[in-house]
């Protein structure tokens, strides 16, 4: 693409702390009845239908939207499938193929390609013969990521915790690699971006809803292609605040002056779900979307300031795509002008100076429910979200949310809910989130170099959170879960690795955060236990440059504590690096770069994914399966760098081991599974990410899964592995 000048340091490095129409496609409140009643036939009502709730009753009073009164709750969990004493599969070997490589006796089929149909009224992808922007609101988007399965029951047509052959698998679309997304690449023509790639790319963000089956005898998976349940939500579709923030003029917009909705959501990382059946996706870079012009400060306060460069959206920055460029017809030319953040009118409620802080949240979307608007949960504050997993469920203990915010020098963050959990909410929608979601404490997290730690809370009005900080003058909750990083800058809490992906063990509660790399470690930030490495590869890589695992336990085993040990399950590192490198003992079997994804299976296996950019002169990105121990099994440590550190017992083969690799130039992200255990969902993001130009793929994934000599576009994907045998992964 031309005059793109964007730089992902924009967003990486802000800690300095100390035919189908787009206005059709946005209707997602029209009845099903009405809708039969309006088209006698075809393709309209079909393109239509995937925006409807995907029960089967004409009536619009949807008892998903019944949460006082739940239906008797599932709570019909299978017999438990033990959780495996060692781990043995044949572990994969590291290389550089163009495909998905799985252990002997399992096999890995691809799903759902970037722009694949969702619904029958619209072709499948063509290499040749690109589909237009709009269609897109009924394909796959593109650079899938988080995800999580949902069984479906499919007579009450809710969320079912026990059933694996009927699911609603629910996942990410992070963000779009506009080489092979668009027929000839992106284009600029005379600085304007093209108004159908634009709606072709936001289409492409967002968050893809599937119904798929599972045939209970050979466990092959496919996609039901006519489900009312399919349906997309993209960088437009309109989600509503609750919370602190939502109806603060921190959030006015020219679209909601009173700033309690907004369209879309992008740049959707790490994800999580609820205990009552809804998904969480996540904003991570929302802030590289937006331009903002060269003297736009001058019309600025002061606090405006310092809050749009602590999130990287500085003065004269590019837009990473350019969408405010597009012209359009007059209806959507608003859709495009949005994504610069100018003060260019008298006040905030007549132009969108204000539109960044309506990203960066957490957001809520109930899969069996299209009726509703996605939620944005404010009270979980905004910053680079990256994955957002539920506590341990205990009925005596309260809720809580743990959160990393992926940037370098960043925190770790936990919001705990004012209610504890009740199982008459399963299945409660987003009227459960309420109750759980919009009160409640958020902590950011301080680490100790002696293995302790503490949760500082982000209250108004508590640790010098008011008028007077020195930070930022924060008036109200809603600045401080806005501008949750000045809060957290303000009370002294740990700069962190680029905290990524949460998982929390089932077995004991203790929380794992991946933290995949940090080339600023050791000179910009300095080193501490919790980070403790800085060092090089022979690429000239420094810093931390293999990443780590850091994990932690609460005092006295409830989320409220605020308090808690840590120690570092896992660093890691290529197997023939030194020993105070490789502190964790890695061998060939299971050495592994810039862990990302990560994910605690309901048994308590623990899956590891990296997006690597540090080993990959040796292998493609990965995921392995490890059975961990807990916080306090291994012993003090000096690194290479000189700092002491607590480190988890060394791994072994037995309980670290590497389960897959990916195609060329992939991330690994993404995983979830059936709960019969027979079928693991994984994510491959970006496949032949280095081609510079669309005809000139550096690799042919999916294609290449099955042809070796195909010469077809890469596409991101998500694969579904299963074993031959029918058995249970990883059992
Ligand atoms: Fe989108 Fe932090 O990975
Ligand atoms: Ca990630
Ligand atoms: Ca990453």
């Amino acid at each position: 693409m031309t005059n793109m000048a964007y730089n992902e340091n924009q967003e990486l490095d802000n800690n300095t702390s100390k035919n189908t129409h787009f206005r059709d496609i946005l209707e997602q409140r029209i009845t099903r009845r009405g809708l039969i009643r309006k088209t006698a036939s075809g393709t309209v009502a079909l393109a239509l239908a995937s925006s409807l709730v995907g029960c089967g009753s004409d009536n619009n009073d949807s008892s998903s939207n019944n949460t006082t009164n739940p239906s008797t709750p599932p709570d019909n969990t299978p017999d438990p499938i033990q959780k495996p004493k060692t781990l043995n599969f044949t572990p994969v070997a590291k290389n550089k193929n163009d495909i998905v490589t799985v252990p002997e006796g399992y096999q890995a089929i691809v799903l759902y390609a970037l722009g694949d149909s969702i619904n029958p009224a619209f072709s499948g992808w063509d290499d040749n013969n690109i589909p237009s922007g709009p269609s897109f609101q009924f394909r796959s988007g593109d650079c899938h990521d988080g995800m999580s399965f949902f069984g479906l029951n499919s007579t009450t047509k809710r969320y079912d915790s026990s059933i694996s052959d009927q699911g609603l698998l629910v996942m990410n679309h992070e963000y779009i690699n506009p080489t092979f997304l668009h027929p000839k690449g992106a284009t600029q023509p005379n600085g304007q971006r093209p108004e159908d790639e634009v709606i072709r790319e936001m289409n492409a963000h967002g968050v893809s809803i599937i119904h798929i089956q599972k045939d209970p005898k050979t466990q092959m998976v496919s996609l039901v292609k006519d489900s009312l349940f399919n349906r997309r939500i993209t960088a437009s579709t309109i989600i509503d605040f609750a919370g602190p923030a939502s109806g603060s003029s921190l959030l006015s917009t020219l679209y909601s002056p009173s700033g309690k909705q907004t369209r879309g959501t992008h740049n959707n990382c790490g994800n999580g779900y609820t205990p009552w059946g809804t998904y969480l996706t996540t904003e991570e870079n929302f802030a590289g979307y937006f331009a903002r012009a060269q003297n736009d400060n001058s019309k600025r306060t002061s606090a405006e300031i310092t809050a749009l460069n602590r999130y990287g959206i500085k003065e004269g920055a590019n837009s990473r795509y350019g969408w405010e460029t597009a012209v359009g017809s007059v209806e959507l030319q608003d859709n495009y002008d949005r994504w610069s953040a100018n003060a260019s009118a008298t006040t905030e409620k007549e132009d969108y100076r204000n539109v960044p802080n309506n990203f960066g949240w957490i957001v809520e979307i109930d899969p069996f429910d299209s009726r509703q608007n996605p939620v944005k949960r404010t009270a979980l504050g905004r910053f680079a979200h990256e994955d957002c997993r539920a506590s341990r469920l205990r009925e005596d203990d309260n809720l809580a949310f743990y959160m990393g915010d992926d940037s370098r020098g960043e925190y770790i963050y936990k919001f705990v809910s004012d209610q504890k959990w009740n199982k008459r909410d399963i299945n409660g929608g987003y009227a459960a989130g309420d109750k759980y979601m919009n009160h409640g404490k958020l902590y950011v997290a301080k680490f100790n170099n002696d293995g302790s730690g503490q949760w500082i809370e982000l209250t108004y009005g508590k640790n010098g959170l008011n008028e007077n900080n020195t930070v930022y003058p924060f008036r109200s909750q809603a600045d401080v879960v806005t501008f949750a990083r000045l809060a957290a800058d303000s009370v002294g809490a740990t700069k962190m690795d680029r905290p990524e992906w949460v998982a929390v063990n089932p077995e004991n509660g203790e929380v794992y955060v991946t933290l995949t790399n940090n080339s600023n470690r050791g000179s910009k930030h300095n080193l501490d236990a919790a980070n403790p490495r800085n060092y090089n590869n022979s690429e000239g890589a420094k810093g931390n440059v293999n990443g780590h695992i850091i994990r932690f336990r609460e005092a006295g085993d409830t989320t409220t504590a605020e308090s808690f040990k840590w120690d570092i399950y896992l660093f890691g590192a290529e197997a023939a690096m030194a020993s105070n490198i490789n502190l964790s003992g890695l061998n060939d079997h299971n050495d592994l770069s810039s862990p990302d994804g990560m994910w605690f299976d309901p048994r308590g296996v623990l899956w590891i994914q990296t997006d690597d950019g540090a080993y990959t002169n040796v292998t493609n990105c990965m995921m392995l399966a490890a059975l961990p121990g807990q916080v306090g099994d291994g012993a003090k440590a000096i690194t290479s760098a000189g700092q002491e550190t607590v480190v988890g017992a060394k791994v072994t083969d037995q309980n670290l081991r590497r389960f897959l690799t990916g195609p060329k130039e992939c991330e690994i992200t993404g995983v979830t599974m059936t709960p019969d255990y027979k079928a693991i969902f994984i994510n491959v993001q970006h496949p032949g990410e280095d081609s510079n130009s669309y005809d000139k793929p550096t690799s042919h994934w999916p294609a290449s899964q099955t042809n070796p000599t195909s010469t077809a576009r890469p596409r991101s994907a998500t694969v579904v592995i299963t074993r031959k045998d029918g058995g249970v992964i990883a059992g």
